[in-house]
Protein backbone atom coordinates (compact mmCIF):
# COMPACT_ATOMS: atom_id res chain seq x y z
CA UNK A 1 0.00 0.00 0.00
CA UNK A 2 1.48 3.21 -1.15
CA UNK A 3 -0.61 5.81 -0.38
CA UNK A 4 -2.41 5.62 3.76
CA UNK A 5 -6.16 6.66 2.65
CA UNK A 6 -6.39 3.34 0.44
CA UNK A 7 -6.93 1.69 3.43
CA UNK A 8 -10.38 3.21 3.15
CA UNK A 9 -10.74 0.20 0.04
CA UNK A 10 -10.43 -2.60 2.36
CA UNK A 11 -13.59 -0.80 4.35
CA UNK A 12 -15.43 -1.26 1.46
CA UNK A 13 -13.95 -5.15 0.47
CA UNK A 14 -15.24 -5.94 3.78
CA UNK A 15 -19.16 -4.81 3.78
CA UNK A 16 -19.31 -5.39 -0.40
CA UNK A 17 -18.39 -9.54 0.80
CA UNK A 18 -20.48 -9.24 3.91
CA UNK A 19 -23.29 -8.62 1.31
CA UNK A 20 -21.82 -11.19 -1.24
CA UNK A 21 -22.71 -13.65 1.27
CA UNK A 22 -26.05 -12.34 1.69
CA UNK A 23 -26.22 -12.68 -1.77
CA UNK A 24 -25.32 -16.34 -2.17
CA UNK A 25 -27.35 -17.04 0.95
CA UNK A 26 -30.36 -15.97 -0.64
CA UNK A 27 -29.79 -17.47 -3.74
CA UNK A 28 -29.43 -21.28 -2.31
CA UNK A 29 -32.65 -20.41 -0.55
CA UNK A 30 -34.70 -19.29 -3.72
CA UNK A 31 -33.16 -22.41 -5.27
CA UNK A 32 -34.41 -24.68 -2.21
CA UNK A 33 -37.96 -23.11 -2.74
CA UNK A 34 -37.76 -23.74 -6.14
CA UNK A 35 -37.86 -27.26 -5.37
CA UNK A 36 -39.50 -27.98 -2.26
CA UNK A 37 -41.80 -24.74 -2.60
CA UNK A 38 -43.09 -24.61 1.20
CA UNK A 39 -39.78 -24.00 1.90
CA UNK A 40 -40.59 -20.97 4.56
CA UNK A 41 -43.58 -19.93 2.72
CA UNK A 42 -45.43 -18.82 5.90
CA UNK A 43 -42.13 -16.46 6.75
CA UNK A 44 -40.74 -15.32 3.43
CA UNK A 45 -42.45 -15.47 0.16
CA UNK A 46 -40.35 -16.77 -3.05
CA UNK A 47 -40.63 -13.06 -4.96
CA UNK A 48 -39.27 -11.10 -1.72
CA UNK A 49 -35.90 -13.88 -1.12
CA UNK A 50 -35.35 -13.67 -5.14
CA UNK A 51 -35.39 -9.66 -4.41
CA UNK A 52 -32.65 -9.94 -1.30
CA UNK A 53 -30.75 -11.95 -3.95
CA UNK A 54 -30.70 -9.34 -6.81
CA UNK A 55 -30.10 -6.29 -5.23
CA UNK A 56 -27.73 -7.52 -2.69
CA UNK A 57 -25.54 -8.43 -5.66
CA UNK A 58 -25.50 -5.12 -7.92
CA UNK A 59 -25.38 -3.17 -4.62
CA UNK A 60 -22.09 -5.39 -3.44
CA UNK A 61 -20.49 -5.61 -6.78
CA UNK A 62 -21.27 -1.57 -7.25
CA UNK A 63 -19.51 -0.77 -3.34
CA UNK A 64 -16.92 -3.24 -4.91
CA UNK A 65 -16.30 -1.17 -7.88
CA UNK A 66 -15.89 1.77 -5.04
CA UNK A 67 -13.58 0.11 -3.48
CA UNK A 68 -11.57 -0.96 -6.08
CA UNK A 69 -11.79 3.39 -7.76
CA UNK A 70 -10.37 3.98 -4.10
CA UNK A 71 -7.73 1.72 -4.36
CA UNK A 72 -6.48 2.09 -7.60
CA UNK A 73 -6.63 5.52 -7.93
CA UNK A 74 -3.85 7.06 -5.78
CA UNK A 75 -1.66 4.70 -7.00
CA UNK A 76 -2.55 6.15 -10.53
CA UNK A 77 -2.92 9.70 -9.68
CA UNK A 78 -0.04 9.68 -7.42
CA UNK A 79 -1.91 11.12 -4.49
CA UNK A 80 -3.58 10.72 -1.03
CA UNK A 81 -7.83 10.62 -2.15
CA UNK A 82 -8.98 13.98 -1.59
CA UNK A 83 -11.76 13.38 1.20
CA UNK A 84 -10.78 10.21 3.17
CA UNK A 85 -13.46 11.35 5.63
CA UNK A 86 -16.00 11.65 2.97
CA UNK A 87 -15.19 8.21 1.32
CA UNK A 88 -16.42 6.43 4.63
CA UNK A 89 -19.31 8.43 5.23
CA UNK A 90 -20.18 7.41 1.85
CA UNK A 91 -19.58 3.73 2.71
CA UNK A 92 -21.90 3.90 5.57
CA UNK A 93 -24.71 5.54 4.02
CA UNK A 94 -24.49 3.22 1.61
CA UNK A 95 -24.05 -0.01 3.81
CA UNK A 96 -27.29 1.89 5.73
CA UNK A 97 -29.13 1.77 2.53
CA UNK A 98 -28.71 -1.30 1.91
CA UNK A 99 -29.64 -3.47 5.19
CA UNK A 100 -32.51 -0.77 5.53
CA UNK A 101 -33.90 -2.74 2.36
CA UNK A 102 -33.22 -5.97 2.56
CA UNK A 103 -35.22 -5.20 6.61
CA UNK A 104 -37.95 -3.14 4.75
CA UNK A 105 -38.32 -6.09 1.71
CA UNK A 106 -38.66 -8.60 4.68
CA UNK A 107 -42.16 -6.43 6.11
CA UNK A 108 -42.86 -6.52 2.58
CA UNK A 109 -42.25 -2.55 1.73
CA UNK A 110 -40.50 -2.56 -1.72
CA UNK A 111 -42.20 -0.96 -5.53
CA UNK A 112 -42.34 -3.04 -8.22
CA UNK A 113 -39.92 -2.83 -10.91
CA UNK A 114 -37.28 -5.70 -11.24
CA UNK A 115 -34.16 -4.49 -9.41
CA UNK A 116 -35.39 -1.20 -8.89
CA UNK A 117 -37.65 -2.48 -6.05
CA UNK A 118 -35.83 -0.22 -3.71
CA UNK A 119 -38.36 1.97 -1.87
CA UNK A 120 -37.73 6.07 -3.08
CA UNK A 121 -35.82 7.02 -0.21
CA UNK A 122 -32.88 4.58 -0.55
CA UNK A 123 -33.03 5.90 -4.62
CA UNK A 124 -32.28 9.30 -3.32
CA UNK A 125 -29.71 8.03 -0.69
CA UNK A 126 -28.10 6.23 -3.75
CA UNK A 127 -28.02 9.69 -5.48
CA UNK A 128 -25.96 11.32 -2.41
CA UNK A 129 -23.38 8.29 -2.17
CA UNK A 130 -22.60 8.76 -5.47
CA UNK A 131 -22.45 12.44 -5.98
CA UNK A 132 -20.16 12.01 -2.59
CA UNK A 133 -18.15 9.33 -4.43
CA UNK A 134 -17.85 11.10 -7.88
CA UNK A 135 -17.10 14.32 -6.11
CA UNK A 136 -14.35 12.35 -3.81
CA UNK A 137 -12.44 10.62 -6.83
CA UNK A 138 -12.67 13.08 -9.68
CA UNK A 139 -10.76 15.74 -7.15
CA UNK A 140 -8.38 12.92 -6.31
CA UNK A 141 -7.99 12.22 -10.49
CA UNK A 142 -7.67 15.61 -11.64
CA UNK A 143 -5.26 17.01 -8.94
CA UNK A 144 -2.84 14.75 -9.55
CA UNK A 145 -1.19 12.40 -12.59
CA UNK A 146 -3.73 11.45 -15.06
CA UNK A 147 -3.32 8.35 -16.59
CA UNK A 148 -5.67 6.27 -19.52
CA UNK A 149 -6.55 3.68 -16.29
CA UNK A 150 -8.46 6.51 -14.70
CA UNK A 151 -9.46 8.49 -17.53
CA UNK A 152 -11.70 5.16 -18.56
CA UNK A 153 -12.91 4.69 -14.81
CA UNK A 154 -14.36 7.72 -14.56
CA UNK A 155 -15.88 7.73 -17.86
CA UNK A 156 -17.68 4.86 -16.32
CA UNK A 157 -18.12 5.61 -12.78
CA UNK A 158 -19.85 8.88 -14.22
CA UNK A 159 -21.85 6.87 -16.74
CA UNK A 160 -23.09 4.44 -14.01
CA UNK A 161 -24.37 7.70 -12.15
CA UNK A 162 -26.47 9.33 -15.04
CA UNK A 163 -28.65 6.31 -16.63
CA UNK A 164 -28.85 5.40 -12.60
CA UNK A 165 -30.97 8.67 -12.72
CA UNK A 166 -33.64 7.24 -14.80
CA UNK A 167 -34.78 4.77 -11.81
CA UNK A 168 -36.66 8.30 -10.75
CA UNK A 169 -38.57 8.06 -14.39
CA UNK A 170 -41.55 5.39 -14.23
CA UNK A 171 -44.31 6.50 -16.91
CA UNK A 172 -47.50 5.25 -16.71
CA UNK A 173 -47.74 3.42 -19.76
CA UNK A 174 -45.98 0.03 -19.89
CA UNK A 175 -43.82 0.07 -23.07
CA UNK A 176 -42.25 3.42 -22.40
CA UNK A 177 -41.31 2.40 -18.80
CA UNK A 178 -39.81 -0.62 -20.28
CA UNK A 179 -37.89 1.35 -22.61
CA UNK A 180 -36.48 3.45 -19.77
CA UNK A 181 -36.12 0.90 -17.65
CA UNK A 182 -33.37 -1.01 -19.92
CA UNK A 183 -31.67 2.16 -19.97
CA UNK A 184 -30.49 1.27 -16.12
CA UNK A 185 -30.30 -2.85 -16.83
CA UNK A 186 -28.78 -3.36 -20.07
CA UNK A 187 -26.51 0.20 -20.34
CA UNK A 188 -24.96 -0.79 -17.18
CA UNK A 189 -23.64 -4.25 -17.51
CA UNK A 190 -23.36 -3.59 -21.21
CA UNK A 191 -22.02 -0.36 -21.66
CA UNK A 192 -20.43 1.76 -18.92
CA UNK A 193 -19.73 -1.30 -16.30
CA UNK A 194 -17.36 -2.63 -19.07
CA UNK A 195 -15.38 0.57 -18.93
CA UNK A 196 -15.42 -0.28 -15.37
CA UNK A 197 -14.29 -3.63 -16.27
CA UNK A 198 -11.66 -2.35 -18.67
CA UNK A 199 -9.76 0.02 -16.40
CA UNK A 200 -9.48 -2.42 -13.63
CA UNK A 201 -8.13 -5.04 -15.18
CA UNK A 202 -5.38 -2.81 -17.48
CA UNK A 203 -4.73 -1.61 -13.76
CA UNK A 204 -4.32 -5.64 -12.94
CA UNK A 205 -2.36 -6.04 -15.64
CA UNK A 206 0.62 -3.00 -15.52
CA UNK A 207 0.95 -4.23 -11.85
CA UNK A 208 0.89 -7.68 -12.52
CA UNK A 209 2.65 -8.25 -15.91
CA UNK A 210 4.80 -5.19 -15.72
CA UNK A 211 4.01 -4.57 -19.66
CA UNK A 212 4.52 -0.98 -20.83
CA UNK A 213 1.90 1.38 -20.20
CA UNK A 214 1.30 2.62 -23.93
CA UNK A 215 0.53 -0.74 -25.20
CA UNK A 216 -1.84 -1.12 -22.54
CA UNK A 217 -3.52 2.07 -23.13
CA UNK A 218 -4.17 1.46 -26.81
CA UNK A 219 -5.72 -1.67 -26.04
CA UNK A 220 -8.08 0.14 -23.39
CA UNK A 221 -9.49 2.51 -25.91
CA UNK A 222 -10.23 0.20 -28.38
CA UNK A 223 -12.34 -2.13 -25.72
CA UNK A 224 -14.31 1.21 -24.72
CA UNK A 225 -14.97 1.96 -28.43
CA UNK A 226 -16.07 -1.38 -29.31
CA UNK A 227 -17.90 -1.65 -25.88
CA UNK A 228 -19.95 1.58 -26.73
CA UNK A 229 -20.67 1.13 -30.27
CA UNK A 230 -22.71 -2.35 -29.58
CA UNK A 231 -23.25 -1.82 -26.28
CA UNK A 232 -25.37 1.79 -26.64
CA UNK A 233 -27.88 0.58 -30.15
CA UNK A 234 -27.50 -3.13 -28.77
CA UNK A 235 -30.51 -1.99 -26.07
CA UNK A 236 -32.64 -2.79 -28.68
CA UNK A 237 -32.48 -6.41 -28.24
CA UNK A 238 -34.82 -5.77 -25.11
CA UNK A 239 -37.29 -3.95 -27.81
CA UNK A 240 -38.64 -6.80 -29.63
CA UNK A 241 -41.41 -8.08 -27.75
CA UNK A 242 -42.48 -4.68 -25.75
CA UNK A 243 -44.44 -2.67 -27.94
CA UNK A 244 -41.90 -0.56 -29.49
CA UNK A 245 -41.07 0.13 -33.34
CA UNK A 246 -40.39 -2.52 -35.61
CA UNK A 247 -36.90 -1.80 -36.63
CA UNK A 248 -35.60 -2.56 -33.14
CA UNK A 249 -35.76 -6.13 -34.42
CA UNK A 250 -32.60 -5.59 -37.11
CA UNK A 251 -31.29 -2.81 -35.05
CA UNK A 252 -31.41 -4.89 -32.07
CA UNK A 253 -30.31 -7.92 -33.62
CA UNK A 254 -27.23 -6.57 -35.30
CA UNK A 255 -25.79 -4.14 -32.89
CA UNK A 256 -26.13 -6.86 -29.73
CA UNK A 257 -24.48 -9.83 -31.82
CA UNK A 258 -21.61 -7.34 -31.75
CA UNK A 259 -21.79 -6.78 -28.66
CA UNK A 260 -19.00 -10.07 -27.93
CA UNK A 261 -16.62 -8.09 -29.52
CA UNK A 262 -15.04 -5.93 -26.53
CA UNK A 263 -15.52 -8.68 -24.52
CA UNK A 264 -13.64 -11.38 -27.02
CA UNK A 265 -10.92 -8.27 -27.03
CA UNK A 266 -10.42 -8.13 -23.28
CA UNK A 267 -9.80 -12.21 -23.13
CA UNK A 268 -6.92 -11.17 -26.20
CA UNK A 269 -6.13 -8.33 -24.46
CA UNK A 270 -5.09 -10.06 -20.77
CA UNK A 271 -3.84 -13.39 -22.54
CA UNK A 272 -1.34 -11.50 -24.35
CA UNK A 273 -0.18 -9.08 -21.79
CA UNK A 274 0.77 -12.20 -19.18
CA UNK A 275 2.43 -13.83 -22.64
CA UNK A 276 5.04 -10.73 -23.28
CA UNK A 277 5.12 -9.88 -19.51
CA UNK A 278 6.67 -10.95 -16.53
CA UNK A 279 5.21 -14.23 -15.33
CA UNK A 280 7.01 -14.04 -11.58
CA UNK A 281 4.45 -11.92 -9.90
CA UNK A 282 3.78 -13.92 -6.24
CA UNK A 283 0.06 -13.27 -6.57
CA UNK A 284 -1.25 -16.16 -8.08
CA UNK A 285 -4.20 -16.29 -7.46
CA UNK A 286 -5.12 -12.97 -8.50
CA UNK A 287 -3.63 -13.61 -11.87
CA UNK A 288 -5.56 -16.77 -12.28
CA UNK A 289 -9.14 -14.24 -11.03
CA UNK A 290 -7.67 -11.65 -13.58
CA UNK A 291 -7.43 -14.09 -16.49
CA UNK A 292 -10.41 -16.02 -15.48
CA UNK A 293 -12.63 -13.04 -15.25
CA UNK A 294 -12.01 -11.99 -19.08
CA UNK A 295 -13.01 -15.79 -19.70
CA UNK A 296 -15.86 -15.97 -17.62
CA UNK A 297 -17.33 -12.62 -19.35
CA UNK A 298 -16.58 -13.86 -22.71
CA UNK A 299 -18.63 -16.87 -22.44
CA UNK A 300 -21.39 -15.67 -20.19
CA UNK A 301 -21.87 -12.23 -21.90
CA UNK A 302 -20.78 -13.21 -25.45
CA UNK A 303 -21.38 -16.85 -26.35
CA UNK A 304 -24.61 -17.03 -23.59
CA UNK A 305 -25.70 -13.77 -24.66
CA UNK A 306 -25.39 -14.35 -28.20
CA UNK A 307 -27.37 -17.14 -28.02
CA UNK A 308 -30.66 -15.94 -27.78
CA UNK A 309 -30.31 -12.39 -28.59
CA UNK A 310 -31.22 -12.60 -32.22
CA UNK A 311 -34.56 -11.84 -32.33
CA UNK A 312 -36.08 -14.60 -34.40
CA UNK A 313 -34.48 -16.82 -31.66
CA UNK A 314 -35.69 -14.81 -28.72
CA UNK A 315 -39.19 -15.04 -29.98
CA UNK A 316 -38.85 -18.43 -28.67
CA UNK A 317 -36.71 -18.28 -25.95
CA UNK A 318 -37.04 -14.92 -24.12
CA UNK A 319 -37.75 -14.76 -20.58
CA UNK A 320 -37.34 -18.65 -20.04
CA UNK A 321 -34.27 -20.87 -18.06
CA UNK A 322 -32.49 -19.71 -20.91
CA UNK A 323 -32.07 -16.07 -19.97
CA UNK A 324 -31.35 -17.32 -16.16
CA UNK A 325 -28.48 -19.35 -17.28
CA UNK A 326 -26.96 -16.35 -19.36
CA UNK A 327 -27.64 -13.78 -16.27
CA UNK A 328 -26.23 -15.84 -14.11
CA UNK A 329 -23.02 -16.92 -16.02
CA UNK A 330 -22.54 -12.85 -17.01
CA UNK A 331 -22.77 -11.42 -13.81
CA UNK A 332 -20.43 -14.16 -12.44
CA UNK A 333 -18.00 -14.28 -14.96
CA UNK A 334 -18.17 -10.20 -15.77
CA UNK A 335 -18.35 -8.58 -12.65
CA UNK A 336 -18.28 -10.78 -9.73
CA UNK A 337 -14.76 -12.15 -11.07
CA UNK A 338 -13.71 -9.36 -11.46
CA UNK A 339 -13.88 -8.12 -8.09
CA UNK A 340 -12.22 -11.02 -6.37
CA UNK A 341 -9.63 -10.32 -8.77
CA UNK A 342 -9.32 -7.05 -7.20
CA UNK A 343 -9.74 -8.31 -4.01
CA UNK A 344 -7.23 -10.82 -4.23
CA UNK A 345 -4.65 -8.87 -5.55
CA UNK A 346 -4.96 -5.82 -2.84
CA UNK A 347 -5.47 -7.45 0.65
CA UNK A 348 -2.07 -8.74 1.13
CA UNK A 349 -1.17 -4.83 0.59
CA UNK A 350 -4.01 -3.78 2.59
CA UNK A 351 -3.26 -6.33 5.49
CA UNK A 352 0.86 -5.60 5.21
CA UNK A 353 1.10 -9.27 4.76
CA UNK A 354 2.73 -10.91 1.74
CA UNK A 355 0.67 -12.72 -0.56
CA UNK A 356 -1.23 -15.34 1.26
CA UNK A 357 -3.53 -18.51 1.16
CA UNK A 358 -2.94 -18.60 -2.30
CA UNK A 359 -4.20 -22.58 -2.75
CA UNK A 360 -6.72 -22.12 -0.72
CA UNK A 361 -7.76 -19.01 -3.06
CA UNK A 362 -6.98 -21.22 -6.29
CA UNK A 363 -9.51 -23.71 -5.05
CA UNK A 364 -12.01 -21.85 -4.25
CA UNK A 365 -11.73 -20.52 -7.88
CA UNK A 366 -12.23 -23.53 -9.48
CA UNK A 367 -14.73 -24.30 -7.50
CA UNK A 368 -17.13 -21.50 -7.86
CA UNK A 369 -16.26 -21.67 -11.13
CA UNK A 370 -16.86 -24.79 -12.08
CA UNK A 371 -19.93 -25.12 -10.02
CA UNK A 372 -21.71 -21.78 -11.86
CA UNK A 373 -20.74 -23.50 -14.59
CA UNK A 374 -22.87 -26.70 -14.05
CA UNK A 375 -25.82 -24.06 -12.62
CA UNK A 376 -25.35 -22.36 -16.40
CA UNK A 377 -25.58 -25.70 -18.08
CA UNK A 378 -28.54 -26.77 -15.95
CA UNK A 379 -30.62 -23.98 -16.36
CA UNK A 380 -29.76 -23.70 -20.49
CA UNK A 381 -31.26 -27.57 -20.44
CA UNK A 382 -33.64 -26.65 -19.03
CA UNK A 383 -34.57 -23.83 -21.09
CA UNK A 384 -34.58 -25.77 -24.33
CA UNK A 385 -36.62 -28.25 -22.61
CA UNK A 386 -39.04 -25.73 -21.49
CA UNK A 387 -38.80 -23.39 -24.84
CA UNK A 388 -39.98 -27.16 -26.51
CA UNK A 389 -42.65 -28.16 -24.78
CA UNK A 390 -44.43 -24.90 -23.91
CA UNK A 391 -43.72 -22.49 -27.11
CA UNK A 392 -43.63 -25.41 -29.63
CA UNK A 393 -46.06 -27.75 -27.67
CA UNK A 394 -48.25 -25.29 -26.29
CA UNK A 395 -47.84 -27.12 -23.04
CA UNK A 396 -49.21 -25.60 -20.14
CA UNK A 397 -46.28 -23.10 -18.06
CA UNK A 398 -46.56 -25.15 -14.55
CA UNK A 399 -46.88 -28.84 -16.33
CA UNK A 400 -43.39 -27.66 -18.04
CA UNK A 401 -41.63 -26.20 -14.59
CA UNK A 402 -42.89 -30.34 -12.91
CA UNK A 403 -40.92 -31.84 -16.01
CA UNK A 404 -38.19 -29.71 -15.65
CA UNK A 405 -37.73 -30.02 -11.89
CA UNK A 406 -34.75 -32.39 -11.96
CA UNK A 407 -32.61 -29.69 -13.21
CA UNK A 408 -33.70 -27.18 -10.63
CA UNK A 409 -32.29 -29.96 -7.90
CA UNK A 410 -29.03 -29.82 -10.22
CA UNK A 411 -29.44 -26.14 -10.24
CA UNK A 412 -29.79 -26.06 -5.66
CA UNK A 413 -26.33 -28.69 -5.83
CA UNK A 414 -23.91 -26.33 -7.47
CA UNK A 415 -25.71 -23.64 -5.47
CA UNK A 416 -24.30 -25.09 -2.67
CA UNK A 417 -20.76 -25.69 -3.72
CA UNK A 418 -20.86 -22.30 -4.88
CA UNK A 419 -21.31 -21.23 -1.50
CA UNK A 420 -19.06 -23.06 0.03
CA UNK A 421 -16.36 -21.89 -2.42
CA UNK A 422 -17.22 -18.36 -1.17
CA UNK A 423 -16.15 -19.25 2.46
CA UNK A 424 -13.37 -20.57 1.35
CA UNK A 425 -12.49 -17.25 -0.44
CA UNK A 426 -13.33 -15.18 2.09
CA UNK A 427 -10.98 -17.17 4.51
CA UNK A 428 -8.22 -17.31 2.12
CA UNK A 429 -8.30 -13.15 2.30
CA UNK A 430 -9.57 -12.41 5.55
CA UNK A 431 -8.53 -15.27 7.42
CA UNK A 432 -5.79 -15.08 10.09
CA UNK A 433 -2.46 -15.01 8.56
CA UNK A 434 1.22 -15.88 10.37
CA UNK A 435 3.56 -13.68 9.21
CA UNK A 436 6.84 -15.73 9.05
CA UNK A 437 8.82 -12.85 8.36
CA UNK A 438 7.40 -11.06 11.33
CA UNK A 439 7.69 -13.65 13.83
CA UNK A 440 11.24 -14.07 12.73
CA UNK A 441 12.33 -10.18 13.21
CA UNK A 442 10.91 -10.40 16.55
CA UNK A 443 12.89 -13.42 17.71
CA UNK A 444 16.04 -11.73 16.90
CA UNK A 445 15.06 -8.24 18.56
CA UNK A 446 14.70 -10.10 21.54
CA UNK A 447 17.61 -12.55 21.28
CA UNK A 448 20.07 -9.03 21.24
CA UNK A 449 17.95 -7.49 23.96
CA UNK A 450 18.01 -10.61 26.23
CA UNK A 451 18.06 -7.88 29.54
CA UNK A 452 14.11 -6.75 28.54
C1 LIG B 1 -21.65 -8.75 -18.49
C2 LIG B 1 -22.58 -8.43 -19.32
C3 LIG B 1 -24.00 -8.92 -19.21
C4 LIG B 1 -24.76 -9.15 -18.10
C5 LIG B 1 -24.36 -8.99 -16.65
C6 LIG B 1 -26.07 -9.58 -18.56
C7 LIG B 1 -27.13 -9.91 -17.72
C8 LIG B 1 -28.43 -10.14 -18.15
C9 LIG B 1 -29.57 -10.37 -17.28
C10 LIG B 1 -29.54 -10.41 -15.75
C11 LIG B 1 -30.67 -10.51 -18.07
C12 LIG B 1 -32.10 -10.75 -17.58
C13 LIG B 1 -32.78 -9.45 -17.40
C14 LIG B 1 -34.22 -9.61 -16.98
O1 LIG B 1 -35.07 -9.79 -17.85
O2 LIG B 1 -34.47 -9.58 -15.78
C15 LIG B 1 -30.22 -10.39 -19.45
C16 LIG B 1 -31.05 -10.46 -20.55
C17 LIG B 1 -30.57 -10.54 -21.84
N1 LIG B 1 -29.25 -10.47 -22.26
FE1 LIG B 1 -27.67 -10.08 -21.11
N2 LIG B 1 -26.07 -9.62 -19.92
C18 LIG B 1 -24.83 -9.22 -20.37
C19 LIG B 1 -24.40 -9.15 -21.68
C20 LIG B 1 -25.15 -9.55 -22.78
C21 LIG B 1 -24.67 -9.62 -24.14
C22 LIG B 1 -23.27 -9.26 -24.58
C23 LIG B 1 -25.71 -10.05 -24.91
C24 LIG B 1 -25.75 -10.33 -26.40
C25 LIG B 1 -24.77 -10.75 -27.12
C26 LIG B 1 -26.86 -10.23 -24.03
C27 LIG B 1 -28.11 -10.62 -24.43
C28 LIG B 1 -29.23 -10.63 -23.63
C29 LIG B 1 -30.60 -10.81 -24.11
C30 LIG B 1 -31.03 -11.02 -25.56
C31 LIG B 1 -31.44 -10.74 -23.00
C32 LIG B 1 -32.97 -10.84 -22.98
C33 LIG B 1 -33.40 -12.23 -22.66
C34 LIG B 1 -34.90 -12.40 -22.76
O3 LIG B 1 -35.48 -11.96 -23.77
O4 LIG B 1 -35.49 -12.98 -21.86
N3 LIG B 1 -26.47 -9.94 -22.75
N4 LIG B 1 -28.84 -10.18 -19.46
C1 LIG C 1 -22.31 -15.13 -7.72
C2 LIG C 1 -23.18 -15.93 -8.19
C3 LIG C 1 -24.58 -15.53 -8.64
C4 LIG C 1 -24.97 -14.51 -9.45
C5 LIG C 1 -24.07 -13.51 -10.15
C6 LIG C 1 -26.42 -14.57 -9.55
C7 LIG C 1 -27.20 -13.70 -10.30
C8 LIG C 1 -28.57 -13.79 -10.46
C9 LIG C 1 -29.37 -12.95 -11.32
C10 LIG C 1 -28.81 -11.84 -12.20
C11 LIG C 1 -30.67 -13.34 -11.23
C12 LIG C 1 -31.84 -12.78 -12.00
C13 LIG C 1 -31.93 -13.65 -13.25
C14 LIG C 1 -32.89 -13.22 -14.30
O1 LIG C 1 -33.65 -12.24 -14.15
O2 LIG C 1 -32.91 -13.89 -15.34
C15 LIG C 1 -30.70 -14.44 -10.29
C16 LIG C 1 -31.83 -15.16 -9.94
C17 LIG C 1 -31.81 -16.34 -9.23
N1 LIG C 1 -30.68 -16.96 -8.70
FE1 LIG C 1 -28.81 -16.29 -8.75
N2 LIG C 1 -26.87 -15.61 -8.80
C18 LIG C 1 -25.77 -16.22 -8.23
C19 LIG C 1 -25.77 -17.32 -7.42
C20 LIG C 1 -26.86 -18.10 -7.19
C21 LIG C 1 -26.82 -19.30 -6.44
C22 LIG C 1 -25.60 -19.88 -5.75
C23 LIG C 1 -28.08 -19.81 -6.45
C24 LIG C 1 -28.46 -21.07 -5.75
C25 LIG C 1 -29.17 -21.99 -6.22
C26 LIG C 1 -28.92 -18.91 -7.23
C27 LIG C 1 -30.28 -19.06 -7.47
C28 LIG C 1 -31.09 -18.14 -8.10
C29 LIG C 1 -32.52 -18.28 -8.25
C30 LIG C 1 -33.36 -19.45 -7.76
C31 LIG C 1 -32.97 -17.15 -8.94
C32 LIG C 1 -34.42 -16.81 -9.32
C33 LIG C 1 -34.66 -17.33 -10.72
C34 LIG C 1 -36.07 -17.11 -11.18
O3 LIG C 1 -36.74 -16.14 -10.80
O4 LIG C 1 -36.54 -17.96 -11.97
N3 LIG C 1 -28.13 -17.87 -7.67
N4 LIG C 1 -29.41 -14.70 -9.84
FE1 LIG D 1 -28.97 -6.34 -22.80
Amino acid sequence: MKYASQRVAYWYFVCAMILFGVQIAAGALAGTVYVLPNTLSELMPFNIIRMIHTNALIVWLLMGFFGCAYYLVPEEAERDIESPLLAYIQLGLLMFGALAAVIGYTQGIHEGREFLEQPLWIKIAIVVVALIFLYNVSMTVLKGRRTAVTSVLLLGLWGIAVFWLFAFYAPGNLSLDKVYWWYIVHLWVEGVWELVMASVLAFLLIKMTGVDREVIEKWLYSIVGLALFSGLLGTGHHYYWIGAPGYWQWVGSIFSALEIAPFFAMVIFAFSMVFKGRKDHPNRAAMLWSLGCTVGAFFGAGVWGFLHTLSFVNYYTHGTQVTAAHGHLAFYGAYVMLNLALISYAMPYLRGKAPYHQTLNIISFWIMSGAMMVMTFALTFAGAVQVHLQRVMGMSYMDVQDEIAPFYWVRLGSGVLVLIAALMFLWSVFGPVRDRRVAAQRKAQTAVQPAE
